[in-house]
């Protein structure tokens, strides 16, 4: 049965698409069976991993329950994909039955058994797509940027997974913090990473022991659809996220 992952935050340009596509390829890198699944209407990690977010069924599709799950994955050079389309914008809006909230989590029923984990990303925002993300998830990584306009957003993230929690998936795990973009060499740097423990501990939860820095290979690879890992694997910051995979698999998760 796949470990659920999701990688959230309503904040945009925090590493979420960049964290998904590393844990999705990076899992896989290690010889485990990886889904990504792309729940942003933007279709960044579609884009990164080269999937189809026009011809083919995609996401929209499954919440739908329009195409049979088996049908939604694409094969990309690296991981298996459930693309994105643009129609995610407008689920808000277009499903208003009650249950709404466990379209994402039925459509990947079927398909759990086949891979050992599943990645979701999702938007920045919590909306509909945000809380179906929850509901299908068995374990949340939060990115984060190290400053001080987003230490104060978690206090709002963190209460709605609560919530989340209580109404929809009580067995949700948060499963902490992930700084990235960090530059710890810094005072400044330093001093955020003090107040980011705190802030943690305050809602409930923790940050990683891992870090991610700062690197151009990062949006490098990205832009060429090709995994960090094959396109820099000797790069610090890839190296770091290497480094978070081992940290998570090391917790059993
Ligand atoms: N560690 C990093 N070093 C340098 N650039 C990064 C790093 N992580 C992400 N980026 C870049 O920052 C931008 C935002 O990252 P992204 O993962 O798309 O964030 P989100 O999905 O939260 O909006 C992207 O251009 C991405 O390539
Ligand atoms: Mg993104």
């Amino acid at each position: 049965m796949a470990r659920v992952i999701s990688v959230t935050n309503q904040k945009g340009g925090v590493g979420k698409t960049t964290t998904s596509l590393a844990l999705a390829t990076g899992l896989m890198r290690k010889g485990f069976k990886a889904l990504a699944v792309d729940m942003d209407p933007q279709a960044n990690l579609s884009f990164g991993l080269g999937g189809d977010t026009e011809d083919g069924p995609t996401v929209y599709d499954l919440l739908k329950g329009d195409v049979h799950p088996r049908f939604s994955v694409q094969r990309t050079s690296c991981v298996d994909l459930i693309s994105s389309n643009i129609l995610l914008s407008g689920v808000d809006l277009e499903f208003t039955r009650s249950g709404r909230e466990y379209l994402l989590r039925t459509g990947l029923e079927s398909l759990r058994d086949k891979y050992d984990y599943i990645v979701i990303d999702t938007p920045p925002a919590l909306n509909i797509l945000t809380v179906n993300a929850f509901a299908a998830s068995d374990y949340v990584v939060i990115p984060m940027l190290a400053d001080i306009f987003s230490l104060q957003g978690i206090a709002q993230l963190s209460d709605t997974i609560l919530r989340l929690r209580q109404a929809c998936n009580p067995d949700l795990v948060i499963g902490g913090i992930l700084l990235s973009k960090y530059d710890g060499r810094t005072v400044l740097g330093k001093r955020i990473r003090e107040t980011a423990e705190m802030v943690a501990e305050q809602v409930g939860t923790r940050l990683y022991k891992t870090t991610i820095r700062n690197s151009i290979s990062i949006p490098e690879s990205q832009t060429n659809q090709v995994s960090m890992f094959e396109y820099a694997p000797r790069n610090p910051a890839v190296r770091d996220y290497a480094t978070f995979i081992q940290e998570l698999l090391a917790e059993g998760v």
